[in-house]
């Protein structure tokens, strides 16, 4: 029989989701249906009853439904328990299992896409939001020389500070920092969490943390070349990313996290990726 997953949010017309999913379920020989979900707003629950009643085995998650879905589950993994949010559900009997692959995703297209290491390097990451919360534990795992998180408002980066400490497995330095103190200082990879280039904004940060072989990484996916990543490239900066990968690699861990089998992302970059210019 069919298995069937979907992803849910409000809008929903955009997800490439399906897209996604379809394209790893043909590559893999796995037989499901995955579809798009318009979810009602304070509807999360009722929905996603019928959903699994109606014999779904899985879903994604996106905005605003990400704190619904952590509330929704009765068991977190620590990705999740950290965020406070899920991107991915699993549906067991009565059991639904909590997941959020969002920071796994990331690294893992830095590390293994983009082959940017960030073992011992210098890492800054911009932004103290959902996004940049659920990045942290996948950081520090990586062993980066230090972890800066620079935040508009100081208080919420000093917050994911003492997360960071709290969880921490090595001698990683980690500082939060107002984006004023960046000045003169210099990143190996720099990464922009925050919500500034939905609305074509910059985040106020001084140009010295790009070096020419810098990694400048934007989290929003299929926005071109946002303000943060011209400032980046008119610095000099050669490796310029957004977060396509992010997009696809996430999706493969929930897909493998469902079926067990870890599909190749490579096609469905390729197919999604908007040119940074
Ligand atoms: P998300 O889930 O996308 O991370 P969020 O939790 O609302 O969204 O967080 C948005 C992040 O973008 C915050 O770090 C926010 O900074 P503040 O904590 O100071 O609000 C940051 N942000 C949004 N617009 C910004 C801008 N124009 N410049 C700098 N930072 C911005």
């Amino acid at each position: 029989m069919t298995d069937k997953y979907a992803v849910i949010g409000n809008p929903i017309d955009f997800s490439k989701s399906p897209f996604i999913h379809m394209s790893f379920a043909s590559s893999t020989q796995q037989d499901i249906e995955y579809t798009k979900i318009l979810g009602p707003l304070g509807g999360f629950k009722e929905t996603v009853d019928q959903f699994r009643k109606a014999g779904g085995r899985g879903i994604n998650i996106t905005a605003p439904f990400k704190l619904d879905a952590f509330q929704y589950a009765s068991k977190r993994s620590p990705a999740a328990e950290l965020a406070g949010a899920a991107n991915a559900l699993s549906f067991a009997g009565d059991e639904v299992i909590a997941e959020n692959f969002d920071g796994v995703g990331l690294v893992r297209d830095v590390v293994h896409n983009l082959k940017h290491q960030l073992k011992d390097k210098r890492v800054l990451l911009l932004g103290a939001g959902g996004a940049a919360r659920g990045a942290l534990l996948p950081f520090l795992y990586e062993a980066p020389e230090l972890l800066v998180i620079a935040n508009r408002t100081l208080s919420k980066a000093q917050e994911l500070k003492r997360i960071a400490e709290k969880n921490q497995t090595q001698q990683n330095q980690v500082s939060a920092l107002p984006f004023s103190a960046l000045a003169g200082m210099q990143f190996d990879v720099i990464f922009n969490a925050t919500s500034a280039s939905l609305r074509n904004e910059l985040p106020a940060i001084s140009a010295t943390v790009f070096g020419a072989e810098s990694l400048a990484y934007e989290l929003a996916y299929a926005k071109g070349l946002t303000p943060f990543l011209q400032l980046a490239k008119s610095s000099g900066v050669k490796h310029l990313a957004d977060g396509v990968g992010m997009l696809a690699e996430q999706a493969a861990e929930a897909f493998s996290w469902w079926r067990g089998v870890r599909p190749d992302t490579s096609k469905v970059i390729r197919e999604l990726t908007v040119p940074l210019n």
